[in-house]
Order: C-alpha cells, then sequence, then structure tokens
C-alpha cells in the first residue's frame, strides 16, 4: 500500500531545464544550433565559428571570430606537468580513461585563480576547455603508440593542429592532408551540442554544485564513454567488423530484435529522434565525398553500413520502433579514412562535445535563479515498518 507515495506528474515538469543553446524537433529531424540549422552550419560554417555560436549566442563578426581563435590557440599548450600524468597510464589504457583523469586534474592546474561568478574568468574557463582538449587528447594518442608528444602549432588551424598532434613523427616532416582536416572540421561542428543528453545533463549537474568546472567537463567525458551515447561510434565499427558481409546482415538483425540477446544494432536508434538524425543524413552525404578525395570509395565496411541501412530500414521491428541511423552510424567510416583509430572515436566525440558542455555549463552558472540540481523519484520500495530484532529476522 503505497498512496503516501502517490505519483505526483507535476513533479516530471520540474525535472527538465531551460536552454537558449540548442533546438531539437525529434519527430521532423530538426536540429538548430542558436536558431540554425544544422545543415547551414554543415555547409558554411567552420568549427571555431560554431563553437562561438554556441558559446556566445550569435555568430561572430570577423574580429570577433579573429579574436576568438588566437585566443583558443594561445591556450593549446597544457601545463608540461600534465604531461607527466601519461607515464602512470599502462600503454593500452582506454584513450577515454586517459582524457577523464587528466582533464579532471586541470582542476588542480587551472582553478585555483578562478571565480565562476565573473564573466572574464568564465571565458578564459571556455578557451582554456576549447584549446586544451585537443592536446590531452592527442597526448593519450602519443602514449598509447609510446611515441613522443608533439607540441601545437600556431600556423595551423584548429582540426591541422590537431592532426599533426596525433600523427607527426620528430623524424620527418609531416604535412596534414586538407581532405582530412576539413572532413574532421565537419565532423566536430556535426557532434558540437545537442540540447540535454546523456553528457551534457551530467555537466550541468556536476556544475549546478558549484564545482570545480574542469571537474564538471570530465564528468561529461565519463558519460560520454557509455556505448549507449558516445562510446556508440567506437561500437559501430566493431559491429560492421564482425558482422564483416552482406549475407551475415540478416543473422545480426535477427540478433538485434531478440530481446533474450544483449546485441543491439549499434548506431541505430535515438531517445529523441524518431525520424532520421539529420547528422547521419549529413555524415553519409559526406563519407561519398570524403572517400573519393581521399581514393578509398571503395571502402568495404562503407558499402556494408549502406546496405545494412537499407535492409534495416525495410524490417518491420525497426520501422514500427522509428529507428534510424544516428550520428555515430557513419561518423566511424570517416574517422578510419583520415587515420584515426577506433579507440580514439568516442574521444574525437568528446573534443567536439567539450564546446556544447562549456556553452551549456556557462548559461547555467550565469543564471542568477540557478539552483543545485535535484531530480526527485518515483518511490517503489517498502512502506515504513518498525526495526526487527536480530531473533525475529528469517
Ligand atoms: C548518441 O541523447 C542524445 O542526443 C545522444 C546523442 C548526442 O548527440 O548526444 O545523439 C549521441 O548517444 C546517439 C545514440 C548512440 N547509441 C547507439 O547507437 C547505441 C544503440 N542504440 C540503442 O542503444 C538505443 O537506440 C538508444 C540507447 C540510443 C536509445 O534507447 P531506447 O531509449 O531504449 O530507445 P527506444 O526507447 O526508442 O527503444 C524503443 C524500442 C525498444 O524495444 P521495445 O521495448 O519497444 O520492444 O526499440 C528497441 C528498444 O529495445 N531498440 C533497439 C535499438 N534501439 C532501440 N533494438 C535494436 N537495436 C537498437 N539499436
Amino acid at each position: 500500500d503505497h498512496d503516501m507515495f502517490t505519483f505526483d506528474p507535476g513533479f516530471m515538469a520540474t525535472a527538465s531545464c531551460e536552454s537558449k543553446i540548442t533546438y531539437i524537433d525529434g519527430d521532423q529531424g530538426i536540429l538548430l544550433y542558436r536558431g540554425i540549422p544544422i545543415e547551414q552550419l554543415a555547409e558554411k560554417s567552420n568549427f571555431l565559428e560554431v563553437s562561438y555560436l554556441l558559446v556566445n549566442g550569435e555568430l561572430p563578426t570577423a574580429q570577433q571570430l579573429g579574436e576568438f581563435s588566437h585566443a583558443v590557440q594561445y591556450h593549446t599548450m597544457i601545463n608540461e606537468s600534465l604531461l607527466r600524468f601519461f607515464n602512470g597510464f599502462q600503454y593500452n589504457a582506454h584513450p577515454m580513461a586517459m582524457l577523464s583523469g587528466v582533464v579532471a586534474s586541470m582542476a588542480a592546474f587551472y582553478h585555483d585563480s578562478m571565480d565562476i561568478n565573473n564573466p572574464r574568468h568564465r571565458e578564459i574557463f571556455a578557451h582554456r576547455v576549447i584549446a586544451k582538449i585537443p592536446t590531452i587528447a592527442a597526448a593519450a594518442y602519443k602514449h598509447s603508440l609510446g611515441q613522443p608528444f608533439v607540441y601545437p602549432r600556431n600556423d595551423l588551424d584548429y582540426c591541422s593542429n590537431l592532426l599533426h598532434m596525433f600523427f607527426a613523427v620528430p623524424c620527418e616532416q609531416y604535412s596534414v592532408d586538407p581532405v582530412a582536416a576539413q572532413a574532421l572540421d565537419l565532423l566536430f561542428i556535426l557532434h558540437a551540442d545537442h540540447e540535454q543528453n546523456a553528457s551534457t545533463s551530467t555537466v550541468r549537474m556536476a556544475g549546478s554544485t558549484g564545482t570545480n568546472p574542469y571537474a564538471a567537463i570530465s564528468s561529461g567525458i565519463s558519460a560520454l564513454w557509455g556505448p549507449a551515447h558516445g562510446g556508440a561510434n567506437e561500437a559501430v565499427l566493431a559491429m560492421l567488423e564482425q558482422i564483416g558481409t552482406v549475407e551475415n546482415v540478416p543473422k545480426y538483425l535477427a540478433k538485434a530484435k531478440d530481446k533474450n540477446d544483449h546485441f543491439r544494432l549499434m548506431g541505430f536508434g535515438h531517445r529523441v529522434y524518431k525520424n532520421f538524425d539529420p547528422r547521419a543524413t549529413i555524415i553519409r552525404t559526406m563519407c561519398h565525398k570524403v572517400l573519393a578525395k581521399l581514393g578509398k570509395s571503395d571502402n568495404p565496411l562503407f558499402e556494408l553500413a549502406l546496405k545494412l541501412e537499407e535492409i534495416a530500414l525495410k524490417d518491420e521491428y525497426f520501422v514500427e520502433r522509428k529507428l534510424y541511423p544516428n550520428v555515430d552510424f557513419y561518423s566511424g567510416i570517416i574517422y578510419s579514412a583520415i587515420g584515426i583509430p577506433q579507440s580514439m572515436f568516442t574521444v574525437m566525440f568528446a573534443i567536439a562535445r567539450s564546446v556544447g558542455w562549456v556553452a551549456h555549463w556557462q548559461e547555467m552558472i550565469a543564471d542568477p535563479a540557478m539552483k543545485i540540481s535535484r531530480p526527485r523519484q518515483i518511490y517503489t520500495g517498502p512502506a515504513q515498518r518498525d526495526y526487527m530484532e536480530m531473533s525475529d529476522r528469517g
């Protein structure tokens, strides 16, 4: 008898939050960053400009973009002591474990003098996160290879600098392929923010306590890592390699539909989109162009992904449940084509999404009406009862 725990539908209304940053219409497959359609930003913008838009609310003037880009570039180096953290990891530590750990430790280096109520301090925090996470990500990759760390270079644009830190080695010249840098820039635009997804909600929840914002960002990295969320892009490539050929697709679709089987069609389905994920549509088109430009059009995994999508979207289980490819279904194909290993796919997602996390943290902290996040629950445990002496138990 739980009448004292009657469900109050009204409290669910307080479970969501207000934000001006991103709008999603899951039925129409609409995604807007500060009101601008993702399709237009993908076609006309670049990642740093989109970062400015998400964090500041408006597209920058040429001068504002120049100042923002310089501020981010100025912060790309990390405290040299941070690099020593990597020596504590085994070479095969998952890069997301290294990223979340080292980003959390930024709190010990860059937070002491920070007043989160000071807008200028919040702005510098944004520059530091956007600038330093790629450098930390590249260091994690170099550590996994046993190669020396490569320092950031201010003569390279954001994505070229990242690829240079990933792939350059001291013993020879390395030139970044502009096709790869451009493809990465577009993927970062598409992954930059997505409303109150699990990792962004985690950052908001942690940040609402007034905790160290670098620690809040690190909590977002941990949430993103899960295969149901950002970890899906890595899981999709593993799934495609496991399926191997088109002939095996029906067998794996059957596994995905079997409730007793843990197998899920990775890269399919979404909590909000019950139509196409607009980002998946853009990335699928992009795959064709990037693979052709990189001379890798005959990519067998891309062919298999296209076939898998075609077959699944004719299957009533997926059609009835409105399960469509999401942002993670095709992104790994492009990451692979530009040389990023599977183990780093979710790290790439984190680099892009760190902009959204910063934007949401800033929006929340700047709100004078902000309160600590404290979801309530529907209690389904035992009604009140008395303590039972040991002699009366069992
Ligand atoms: C991201 O929130 C965000 O915005 C996230 C994200 C972002 O940008 O931040 O968009 C990024 O995380 C994309 C999602 C990446 N995850 C995956 O691709 C993993 C595979 N997808 C599933 O695990 C699943 O679709 C979820 C986790 C994404 C959503 O799970 P839900 O909430 O259970 O999905 P649902 O309520 O729509 O499911 C309805 C039915 C259920 O079956 P029934 O109980 O009705 O019989 O569809 C089934 C689910 O079991 N189902 C699947 C499936 N996804 C849902 N069955 C097989 N394969 C799948 N992929």
